[in-house]
């Protein structure tokens, strides 16, 4: 196929909040104390600035065009990063009460629930925002692919989804035994052993996931090692290739917009 050659776009100004604001007439000090904290911030910023040139990467991610006919469809990744977020802080909190032993696991969510400060709130921050993210994530999915936005040259950020997608749901399911209930423990069971019935390597994943032949202690220990180390380690850093390649990329027009002339296109192909 001949490459087309598209004209680069220019590169975005520097957002009006970034500039230095021009001294007042007689180069006095600040007036109130809203304008002094307004030029403490902007020095702090600088200072880092000077020695990171961050801006300009925060620049080149944040401030970039959009097709036109961008719509509501388009914020589904943003929410399912933002569930992402809550997830891992609510966690944060769950951890510091949870107790990952099959003899205090479950009196340790019971105390999260009863007894804990906010604890009842966090938890089913936690419980409910799961299902929320996996809810988020497929419809996400299925903007990107009616978009038709893994097609050339997004294969790659596709293909990081499906990944996302399968963490997400490990989320879910190593999530699940925590409580260690009745409920939890059983149905844990049951999935172990679906996975288990997997061609190749389903004998080998059931029995990573077990820790041994047995379902027990190990078991709880290796669900939350998995659930609060490494997958959400993985998923964070999944995220980033992901809004990395998203904002090299660009984010794809909505199918129905056409190019503005045809030329524009057809130039190098000629
Ligand atoms: C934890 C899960 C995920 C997060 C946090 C996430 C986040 C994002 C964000 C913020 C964007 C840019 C805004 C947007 O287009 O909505 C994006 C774009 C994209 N995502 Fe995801 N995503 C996730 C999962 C997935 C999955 C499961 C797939 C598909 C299998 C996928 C495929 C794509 C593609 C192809 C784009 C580029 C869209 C375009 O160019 O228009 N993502 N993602």
């Amino acid at each position: 196929m001949p490459k087309l050659k598209l004209p680069k776009p220019p590169v975005p100004p520097l957002p009006k909040q970034l500039n230095p604001r021009p001294r007042r007439p007689g180069g006095g000090p600040a007036e109130t104390p809203l304008d002094m904290a307004k030029e403490a911030g902007t020095s702090v910023v600088d200072w880092v600035d000077e020695r990171t040139s961050l801006s300009g990467a925060a620049r080149w991610m944040m401030f970039r065009k959009v097709p036109r006919g961008t719509n509501w469809f388009y914020t589904l990744g943003s929410a399912t990063m933002f569930a992402f977020l809550s997830q891992a802080v609510t966690g944060v909190f769950l951890a510091m009460y949870y107790d990952p032993s099959p003899t205090h696991a479950y009196e340790s969510a019971r105390y999260i629930t009863n007894e804990a400060f906010l604890g009842e709130f966090v938890r089913g921050m936690h419980k409910w925002g799961s299902s929320v993210m996996v809810i988020l994530v497929f419809l996400h999915m299925g903007r990107t692919f009616f978009f038709g936005a893994y097609k050339y040259p997004r294969e790659l950020n596709w293909i990081i989804g499906v990944v996302l997608l399968i963490l997400t749901m490990t989320m879910s399911f190593t999530g699940y035994l925590l409580p260690f209930d009745q409920r939890s423990y059983w149905a844990t069971i049951v999935g172990v052993n679906i996975n288990g019935t997997g061609p190749l390597v389903g004998p080998y994943l059931s029995d990573f996931l077990r820790a041994g032949p047995e379902f027990g202690a190990t078991t709880l220990s290796r669900f939350y090692a998995i659930h609060m180390l490494l997958v959400p380690g993985a998923i964070a850093a999944l995220i980033g290739a992901h809004l990395y390649l998203v904002a090299k990329l660009g984010t794809t027009a909505p199918p129905w917009l056409k190019a503005e002339t045809d030329s524009e296109l057809r130039e190098e192909v000629a």
